[in-house]
C-alpha cells in the first residue's frame, strides 16, 4: 500500500538495538516511495569496513565520529527515511540537527522482545561479551532521556512490523493534519 502523504523532512527512525529500525525504516519507505538509508550500512561503506571491524580496528571513539559525520551528511539530502543505530541520536549533536532537519520517530519496545529479537544476529559489538540483556536494560536506562525527546514515539513491542508501520503512518498523517 502507497499513501499519497509526502513528508517534506527526512524520517528518521531511533531507538535500541533490535527494535526493528531497519525493517520498519525499509516498509516505511516504500509505503511513502521514499529512499531508505541506514546509517551503519553507510558507516561500513565510507569506512570499508563492518561496524563490528570498525570496533575492534579503531575503537568505539572512532566510530560515533565516522556516524556523526554520515548522518550530518545524510540529513543534507532530498527527504528519506533513516534508521540510525541505537547510539546515534544520545550525541548531542547529531540530536540536535535531527530536531532541525527532520522528524524523528522512537520505537520503543520491552528489553525481553529486542533480546529475543538481538539473538538473530551476530553483528553488533556491544552485545558480544556480555550478557545482552544486561547491555540493553543498562542502555536504555543511559538513553531514554534522549531518545524521549523523539517527536514521535511508537509502541514497536508487541505486534508485527506491520502494525507498527500502520502506527507510525497514522502519527505522521496526525501531525501534518494539526500542522
Ligand atoms: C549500536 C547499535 C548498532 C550499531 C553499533 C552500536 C548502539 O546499530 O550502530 O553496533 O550503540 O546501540 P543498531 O541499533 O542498528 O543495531
Amino acid at each position: 500500500m502507497s499513501y499519497a502523504y509526502k513528508p517534506r523532512k527526512s524520517l528518521v527512525l531511533i531507538g535500541l538495538m533490535g527494535v526493528g529500525k531497519t525493517t520498519v525504516g525499509r516498509r516505511l519507505a516504500h509505503a511513502l516511495k521514499l529512499q531508505f538509508r541506514d546509517a551503519d550500512e553507510e558507516v561500513e561503506k565510507a569506512a570499508g569496513r563492518s561496524v563490528s571491524e570498525i570496533f575492534e580496528d579503531f575503537g568505539e571513539h572512532a566510530f560515533r565520529d565516522g556516524e556523526r559525520k554520515v548522518i550530518a551528511r545524510l540529513l543534507e539530502e532530498p527527504p528519506m527515511v533513516l534508521a540510525l543505530g541505537g547510539g546515534a541520536f544520545v550525541d548531542g549533536e547529531t540530536r540536535d540537527r535531527v530536531k532541525a532537519l527532520a522528524t524523528s520517530i522512537w520505537l520503543q519496545a520491552d528489553v525481553e522482545t529486542l533480546v529475543q529479537r538481538v539473538a538473530r544476529r551476530d553483528t553488533r559489538p556491544l552485545l558480544r561479551d556480555e550478557d545482552p540483556e544486561t547491555v540493553l536494560r543498562t542502555l536504555l536506562n543511559k538513553r531514554q532521556a534522549a531518545y524521549a525527546e523523539a517527536d514521535i514515539h511508537v509502541d514497536a513491542s508487541g505486534g508485527s512490523h506491520q502494525i507498527t508501520l500502520d502506527t507510525i503512518l497514522q502519527a505522521l498523517e496526525s501531525r501534518e493534519a494539526r500542522a
